[in-house]
């Protein structure tokens, strides 16, 4: 499933700092305070959404298992939606993944070497991508960044590598121009068909760039922090309030287990809140950022920030009273699929559903019956307590070799809960939510939205 988290910032002790002081300060809001009232978005931009090709996630699997045979084969993966909006860059259309797990925004040039997640390369057209590529001599906007290179790492094992450029990057009505990206020649990439790269909405530091013309030579000591293309769009001035929201449709079960194309699938909007129907609940709390010392969640003077991080006050589940739910590391990222919350809370909340979910380490999530009863469960951040609703937590999976549908349920074990360790709020929880985020003043708005 895709966790497009990014891997390399998991090392976050000891990376550069970037130049920006604007993501230096701690947030103004207490822990927890009434929501802030947010103006309707300036630009709206439609979602549409692609479960992953066949083939390419059928190898997916096979990656994960290693080298092992094992016992369930799978001809689909089809839970694993992406959320997709229409960018061009330097006047070429793409559809790219909205990915707040993340902040480098790429395209992969014209003739790019593909390659299975193992490093054997594959021909171009198994990378899967939408189109041929990013065509660097077609744009007249287009300037080389020389002597520095491109490399990053996703969660789920999807890496690229490569050149990086300055070119005009638009989102619906929001132009920046200048803005910062890789165009990698190296892919190993599960695409999907329809996306042909990816925009990332976190913060400079999690970015992907190295003073290194050899890609394999990244490290911390070289990075080069940049300013992600929101970053760039405040400064430009391009949006009149700092903040971007997403409001991530869920897809039908069916359209998730049929028909791979849903055109409509929520909102990106930039410079407001997405305009979907929402119920009173709502807070907003500061973003967490982490230790340059430690590498642990703080927020103080001192910390840097990466990732969308919140402190989760509790999970609450039939049972979930036994067990430590509070947690002050994780992270709410468009790019993940699952939720993955610490091994003892997947474990306990699986073993709800009715009848009872199993982890099945060839999924990397627990195989629940497509008909089971989903037990409730709830976030509570700043003290409001928000439901994810029962429809998100069982996902279709694919098919057996007897053509039998599999499910999975829509909470997954991230490991241990360890301080060093990043659990995440995918798909799953952000179906259920507005989710305003302002990487200026380091604060971010969660808002229930009515059931549909
Ligand atoms: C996205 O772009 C494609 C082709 O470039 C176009 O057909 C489609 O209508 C666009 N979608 C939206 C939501 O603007
Ligand atoms: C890039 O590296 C080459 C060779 O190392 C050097 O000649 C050139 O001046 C460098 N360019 C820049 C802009 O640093
Ligand atoms: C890259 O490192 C070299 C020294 O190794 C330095 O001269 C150059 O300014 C650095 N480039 C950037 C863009 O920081
Ligand atoms: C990215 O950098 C790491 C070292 O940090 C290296 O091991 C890896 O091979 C590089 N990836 C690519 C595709 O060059
Ligand atoms: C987060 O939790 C870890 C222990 O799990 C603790 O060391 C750290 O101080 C906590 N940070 C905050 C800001 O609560
Ligand atoms: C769930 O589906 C299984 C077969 O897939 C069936 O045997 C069982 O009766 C169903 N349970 C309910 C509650 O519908």
């Amino acid at each position: 499933m895709s966790v497009l988290a990014v891997l390399s910032a998991l090392s976050l002790v000891g990376a550069a700092q970037a130049e920006y002081t604007v993501v230096r300060r701690t947030s103004l809001a207490p822990r927890s305070q009434e929501a802030a009232v947010l103006p309707p978005a300036e630009f709206s931009i439609p979602f549409t959404g692609k479960v992953s090709q066949r083939k390419s996630k059928k190898s997916a699997l096979a990656a994960l298992r290693g080298k092992s045979s094992s016992t369930v084969v799978v001809d689909g993966s089809d839970f694993d939606e992406e959320y997709l909006t229409n960018v061009t860059v330097g006047g070429q259309h793409f559809s790219l993944i909205v990915d707040t797990g993340s902040s480098d925004t790429w395209v992969p040039q014209v003739g790019f070497d593909c390659f299975d997640l193992d490093g054997n390369p594959l021909a171009e057209a198994d990378c899967f991508f939408g189109t041929p590529g990013f065509n660097i001599a077609a744009s007249k906007t287009f300037k080389l960044f020389p002597n520095v290179s491109f490399n990053i790492t996703y969660g789920d094992g999807e890496f690229l590598s490569g050149p990086v450029g300055f070119d005009t990057v638009a989102v619906g009505g929001v132009s920046v121009t200048g803005q910062e990206i890789g165009v990698p020649n190296l892919a190993a990439w599960e695409g999907d068909g329809v996306n042909t790269g990816l925009i990332g909405l976190a913060f400079p530091d999690l970015t992907s760039v190295y003073n290194t013309t050899d890609p394999t030579r990244a490290s911390a000591a070289n990075q080069l922090p940049y300013d992600p293309f929101f970053f760039s769009a405040v400064k430009q001035k391009k949006v009149a309030n700092p903040f971007f929201s997403v409001a991530l449709d869920r897809g039908t079960f069916e359209q998730q287990e049929n028909d791979p194309f849903d055109p409509n699938l929520g909102f990106l909007a930039l410079g407001g809140i997405a305009p979907v129907a929402v119920v009173d609940t709502a807070v907003t709390v500061p973003i967490e950022g982490y230790s340059a010392t430690t590498g642990i969640p703080e927020n103080g003077p001192g910390s840097d920030f990466f990732f969308y991080t919140v402190d989760v006050e509790s999970f609450t589940f039939p049972g979930s009273s036994k067990l430590v739910t509070k947690l002050n590391n994780t992270i709410l990222d468009t790019g993940t699929t699952l939720n993955y919350v610490p091994t003892d809370i997947a474990l306990a909340y699986n073993a709800q559903f009715k009848p009872k979910a199993i982890n099945d380490p060839d999924f990397g999530a627990f195989v629940v019956a497509c008909n089971a009863t989903v037990p409730a469960f709830e976030v509570t951040i700043g003290g409001k307590t928000f439901s994810i609703d029962g429809r998100d937590q069982i996902l279709p999976a694919g098919t057996d070799n007897e053509g039998n549908l599999i499910c999975i349920t829509g909470t997954a074990d991230g490991g241990p809960a360890l301080a060093d360790n990043i659990f995440i709020l995918g798909d799953v929880f952000l179906h259920n939510v507005v989710a305003t985020f302002n990487p200026i003043a380091g604060e971010i708005t969660l808002t229930q939205r009515a059931t549909y």
